[in-house]
């Protein structure tokens, strides 16, 4: 009996298995009742007594060695088989699926990016209603019933006697009525007028700012707003203070930023006018104070180069997806 010549046959007879059935069956007719192995041992009996030591280890060995073979073959198909089933149930030749981040809207960006700047020097954020009395809205800024300035606003009249807000100037004289100086405010949110085309839209963002306290001039309020620009654009950027008139400021001014089409108007401001100091209860012989309002939307547009506003608001996602 040659028990090296046995199992070389049993080795290649498991390594040629090609699934699991075919090593089954190779299994049994080695290591089965009648395989190849088993009747090797049973033969042991029929060697001399002296000879069985020694073959009898050299069986079990072989026996071992193909054990092994087949547990590893069977651990090769088994993976094998697991490749199989996933190329038929997915098709690997598709494009992965990414998975689509959502992003804050570039208005909102910008409202951040412009309260951070605010809030990092000693501003506090402030907020007020949207829908607006007459006399917050324009009673209250020196804008009384029949000035002409109110045809600037273009405003949604509500009924009794309210508006929607047509800028975030009401939030000033809120605050003025509730807080004593120093007053440090920004006031961002939602404005609305009668408007529309390329650099207006009906609804839109204000943020408007006041400082009042003791010795304010019109060269804080220059210092603050442009180093507010530098801050905002990350880089230096052409402005001109261009002299304007407001009710509630003198002197008054509105700012223009160089853009890719040429200058670009983006806020109002000026020196608090006294009688709107004193209107809302603050002594104008004692305090001064400068107020600015600029429009967020023409900010974000200037910043990220869109060259008509309305698209901000069409929520066209192809738009919108440029601003992750
Ligand atoms: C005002 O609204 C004043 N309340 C600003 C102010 C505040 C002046 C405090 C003095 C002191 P004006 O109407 O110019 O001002 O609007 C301010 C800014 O809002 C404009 O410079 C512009 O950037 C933006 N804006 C105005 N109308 C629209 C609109 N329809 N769509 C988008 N942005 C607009
Ligand atoms: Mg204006």
């Amino acid at each position: 009996m040659n028990v090296v010549e046995s199992r070389d046959l049993a080795l290649a007879e498991v390594a040629r298995a090609e699934d699991h059935s075919q090593l089954e069956r190779a299994r049994v007719s080695i290591l089965g009742r009648k395989g190849t192995i088993t009747s090797l041992l049973r033969s042991l009996s029929e060697l001399p007594k002296d000879e069985r030591p020694a073959v009898g280890k050299q069986v079990n060995e072989a026996k071992q060695s193909i054990e092994k073979a087949i547990e590893r073959r069977r651990e090769e198909l088994d993976s094998s088989l697991s490749n199989t089933r996933r190329v038929d149930s997915v098709d690997i030749t598709l494009p992965g699926r990414t998975q689509h981040q959502g992003s804050l809207h570039p208005v909102t960006q910008t409202l951040n990016a412009i309260e951070e700047i605010f809030v990092s020097s000693g501003y506090s954020v402030v907020h007020g209603p949207e829908i607006e009395d007459d006399y917050h809205n324009f009673e209250a800024l020196n804008i009384p019933e029949n000035h002409p300035a109110r045809a600037m606003h273009d405003t949604f009249y509500l009924r009794d006697g309210m508006v929607l807000r047509t800028h975030t100037s009401p939030v000033q004289v809120r605050t003025m009525e509730t807080q004593d100086p120093p007053i440090r405010i920004i006031c961002p949110g939602r404005v609305y007028r009668r408007d529309f085309d390329r650099t207006h839209t009906p609804m839109f963002h204000q943020v408007e700012g006041l400082v009042v306290d003791r010795g304010i001039s019109f060269a804080d309020l220059k210092g603050t707003v442009t180093s507010f620009i530098e801050s905002f654009f990350e880089r230096e950027v052409e402005l001109r203070f261009r002299p304007s008139y407001f009710p509630f400021t003198e002197p008054s001014a509105e700012v223009d930023v160089m853009g890719e089409t040429g200058w670009s108007e983006v806020m109002g401001c000026g020196v608090v006018h006294p009688k709107v100091l004193s209107m809302s209860g603050i002594d104008p012989k004692e305090y001064s104070g400068f107020a600015f309002g600029f429009g967020v939307d023409r900010l974000a547009m200037l910043k990220f180069g869109v060259n008509d506003l309305r698209v901000l608001f069409d929520n066209d996602i192809r738009f919108l997806r440029q601003f992750g």
